[in-house]
């Protein structure tokens, strides 16, 4: 492939076909559905392992729309991601294993799907001509914890968890795939996304759930650790507006710059729910816990965005939403193996 230059032109999206990767996960599906609503004429293929992760119930609004089409499938598998890079002109890239107390069980899944998987991804990128931009979703969590200040996208990668690492591995790939063969790459590096859809493995999806089943809300540590709190659909709309601006080859930090510890988290949800704070429960710390991420997002501001949903309204709205939606969360708890199954050993030496 010849060597693209770094450009400004807006690239645009109506009429072409795109191809989401992980779209029945939590960002993913959230994105598939804003892709849809914003243009009417795009077509989107969703490539998708329905990892436990994955879920079609995500999708459930937009089954029958014919722009979309849903590819059960492994980025892994070469041939089939080779052939599907051959009908779109563009690429977002979501799909991973995400959770990282489950990389600190087994890390096997995590370098397999994470590293592997997007270097078969780039591989097709860099031997498919037509496809104009490859948005490769990596995370805040790839700098590592840091007490005071925020990291610029130039600052050196430092990161913990094996999640963290293999995420690490992944961006750094796909900036090579940039600087060696000229592939059509743009990073984004999104903070903690909460909203709807979330998997009820993750803090606040966890936490809502366990207060309204009147279970534990397990607190790791003291619950003094910061995260930055980004709602999803704000986290679709940069993504978006990256593909379409961004600079090929450049990484853009996504974050709200709006930090909370997690103890005030978990005392708001049951305030919102109505419940007992006799439910937090302190629990053992997870190993390596990063104190605190925080990015700076001038970067991204310069390309025309801002925050649209403050904290303290997007954790209301997605409360509601899991109280409105009992029988989504329901399902995973009660049904899936996999949910029950590690629970079950995470917590069997932690209590
Ligand atoms: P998620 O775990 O909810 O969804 C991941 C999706 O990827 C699932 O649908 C799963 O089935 C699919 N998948 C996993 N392995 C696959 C494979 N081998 N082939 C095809 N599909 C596969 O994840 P999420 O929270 O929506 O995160 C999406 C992306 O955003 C990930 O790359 C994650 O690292 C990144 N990210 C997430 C957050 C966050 O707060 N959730 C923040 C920053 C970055
Ligand atoms: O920062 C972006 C990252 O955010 C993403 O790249 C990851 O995919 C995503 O999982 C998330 O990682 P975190 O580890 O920050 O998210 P998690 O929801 O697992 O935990 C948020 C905070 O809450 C963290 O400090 C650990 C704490 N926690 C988490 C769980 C699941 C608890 O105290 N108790 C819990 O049961």
């Amino acid at each position: 492939m010849k060597k693209v230059k770094t450009s400004r032109t807006e690239r645009r999206f109506d009429s072409k076909t795109l191809l989401v990767t992980g779209g029945a996960g939590f960002i993913g599906s959230n994105f598939v559905h804003s892709m849809l609503k914003l243009y009417p004429n795009v077509r989107i293929v969703n490539l998708d392992k329905l990892t436990y992760a994955g879920n079609l119930d995500n999708l459930a609004d937009i089954g029958c729309d014919p722009r979309h089409e849903f590819i059960r499938g492994d980025i892994r598998d070469r041939e089939l991601v080779q052939n599907t890079f051959e009908h779109v002109q563009g690429v977002f890239h979501f799909a991973a294993e995400t959770h990282v107390d489950r990389s600190i069980v087994d890390a096997g899944e995590f370098v397999l799907t994470d590293v592997f998987g997007t270097f078969v991804l780039l591989e097709a990128l860099r031997r498919s001509p037509q496809v104009e931009f490859f948005v490769h979703v990596s995370t805040d969590e790839v700098y590592g914890s840091r007490d005071k200040g925020f990291f610029k996208e130039t600052d050196p990668l430092n990161p913990s968890s094996p999640y963290a690492a293999s995420k690490a591995g992944a961006d750094r790939l796909a900036h090579a795939y940039f600087v060696t063969y000229g592939a059509p790459v743009v990073i984004v590096r999104p903070s903690n996304n909460y909203g709807p859809y979330q998997y009820p493995e993750k803090f606040i999806p966890l936490f809502v759930t366990n207060a309204m089943e009147d279970k534990p809300l397990p607190l790791y540590g003291k619950g003094t650790n910061v995260r930055d709190w980004l709602h999803v659909e704000d986290n679709c709309r940069a993504i978006e507006l990256v593909a379409r601006r961004g600079a090929l080859g450049e990484a853009y930090n996504i974050g709200a710059n709006d930090e909370r510890r997690n103890i005030d988290v978990a005392r708001r949800i049951v305030k919102l729910l109505g419940k007992s704070r006799d439910l937090i429960k302190f629990v053992p710390d997870r190993a390596g816990h990063d104190r605190r991420y925080a990015v700076n997002c001038r970067k991204l501001r310069a390309l025309g965005w801002k925050t649209e949903i403050a904290f303290e309204e997007g954790l209301e709205k997605t409360v509601s939403w899991y109280v409105e939606n009992e029988s989504w969360w329901r399902k995973i708890k009660e049904q899936s193996a996999e949910f029950k199954s590690f629970y079950a050993e995470y917590y069997k030496d932690r209590k």
